[in-house]
């Protein structure tokens, strides 16, 4: 399928969700991702381990029983029979090892980690290198029954058609297209993606294509059932945004009071088997909520993030600057959650390296087809609706700006901290409208990120 002597062939990708549950195959023969469940995974980490079949069988009936798990000797050796037939059929890509290993040495790791293959530096150069979607951003609903202040979309009215936006077959083309190119994770995003109607089935639609699905929402439609649901289907991900502590701060940023009951669904999170993520966009009515809206997350040991450089000009509308923090409430909060829980390593670029990647390994799509390197950086006018994807994708257009370098920005090219700084080539196009000037705001909010290295 024109990928047989890549490099991509040589690696064995290993997603892994949580707690041993799921390790993903590349075959060769069939040119697809296969799911294993834990034993099966467990079988292939035996292998990988250069374990004869004796061994594998011992290692796996030990570990059946130290873990209380009710399986006859029979179904495990059945197993192992097939799934050592099947690596040996040379039907399996090996992998990213190293990365498997490493994660092994430290035993309280889970065997297989899916975070560590799809944040693995090597994989995105391998598609990188591909020239191979490693990961989309769909947006599958322009529409939101939230209408936040800082939103850097155009949210259409109730009243507005909505029959521009993909339709379900659209998205399964696009999907269709991604599990041809390999693309491990698909986020579905919006607007708000769970006010579809069909929005269970485009789920159903990628888990079946075997992604990684990661899902954005404003958390106001999520419920136990719906959870639970979302968990059984297989979903890797929830991203939820959580706009403040109180309903006073959730009606002045998107006009609905839904604060106590996303408070509901902390407990139901906590207990899932999803990875979950609490987000929060920093501004001026809710810097203040951020110390104790992490604290309330963390009690139920919820992973809480919060988002300070927020893009202050929105991509179709003028928006209220007052929205925004003042660079000295970002300082007020830098010093209060402590500067380094916020400061990154440092990632020295060479003068000609490009300062962002989206294009090259991830893309994005907006509810009316139109194509982007990301959902920041929109740039370009190209549609899936009078262009193929995968001409999109080989386009030129999507990868422009890679020929911009670190030291073609203004300003930056003399700047101390331009090793940790993100500088953002999106947020610079929506700010000054080319993607040579840096956003101002975000460069001031760097600069007191790394105050002490500057
Ligand atoms: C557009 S929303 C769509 C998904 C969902 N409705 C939600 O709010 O999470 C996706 C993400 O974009 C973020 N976002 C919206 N406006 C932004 C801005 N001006 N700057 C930075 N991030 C923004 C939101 O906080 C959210 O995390
Ligand atoms: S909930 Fe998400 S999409 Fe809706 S208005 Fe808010 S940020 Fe935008
Ligand atoms: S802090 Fe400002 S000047 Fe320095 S690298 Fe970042 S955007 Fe450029």
């Amino acid at each position: 399928m024109g990928l047989k002597m890549s490099r991509l062939n040589k690696i064995f990708i290993c997603r892994y969700f949580k707690n041993l549950n799921q390790a993903i195959v590349f075959n060769k023969k069939t040119d697809s991702y296969s799911l294993i469940n834990g034993i099966g995974a467990l079988i292939v980490y035996s292998f990988l381990k250069g374990n004869s079949k004796n061994k594998i069988e011992k290692n796996i009936i030990s570990l059946a029983y130290k873990k209380k798990i009710i399986i006859s000797h029979k179904f495990i050796v059945d197993n192992i029979k097939l799934i050592i037939n099947w690596l040996n059929a040379e039907s399996i890509l090996f992998v990213d090892k190293e990365q498997i290993m490493k994660s092994q040495s430290n035993k309280n790791e889970k065997l297989f980690n899916a975070k560590q293959i799809l944040d693995s530096k090597k994989i995105r150069r391998l598609y990188a290198g591909e020239k191979l979607p490693m990961s989309a951003f769909i947006e599958v609903s322009s529409m939101c029954n939230f209408q936040c202040i800082h939103c850097y979309n155009k949210i259409p009215s109730k009243k507005s058609k909505t029959s521009e936006d993909l339709s379900l077959n659209e998205i399964i083309e696009i999907l269709n297209w991604l599990k041809e190119k390999k693309c491990l994770r698909v986020t579905i995003s919006g607007g708000e993606p769970l006010i579809r109607k069909d929005f269970l089935n485009i789920i159903k639609m990628a888990i079946d294509r075997n992604f990684a699905v990661v899902v954005f929402t404003n958390g106001y439609l999520l419920n136990k059932a719906l959870i639970k649901h979302l968990e059984s289907l297989g979903v890797y991900k929830l991203e939820i945004s959580v706009l403040g502590a109180n309903e006073k701060t959730y009606k002045e940023i998107c006009g609905v009071t839904a604060s106590e009951h996303i408070k509901t669904l902390l407990p139901i999170l906590s207990k899932t088997n999803m990875r979950i993520r609490i987000k929060t966009p920093v501004l001026a009515m809710n810097y203040r909520q951020i110390p104790a809206m992490e604290k309330l997350c963390a009690s139920y040991g919820l992973r809480y993030t919060y988002d300070i450089t927020q893009m202050r000009k929105g991509l179709y509308r003028n928006m209220n600057q007052n929205v925004f923090c003042s660079l000295s409430q970002i300082d007020w909060l830098i010093n209060k959650v402590g500067r380094e829980s916020l400061q990154q390593e440092e990632d020295i670029r060479g003068p000609n390296s490009a300062n962002c990647y989206s294009g090259a390994y991830s893309f994005a799509i907006d509810a009316k087809g139109n194509v982007f390197p990301c959902a920041t950086l929109r740039y370009g006018s190209q549609n899936i609706r009078n262009k193929s994807i995968d001409e999109i994708w080989g386009s030129d257009e999507i990868r422009m700006h890679h020929n911009i370098k670190v030291d073609d920005l203004k300003t930056c090219n003399i700047c101390s901290i331009k090793n940790y700084c993100k500088m953002c080539p999106g947020a610079a196009l929506l700010a000054n409208g080319n993607l040579y000037t840096p956003d101002e705001y975000q460069c001031g909010i760097m600069k007191l990120i790394y105050k002490d290295k500057l």
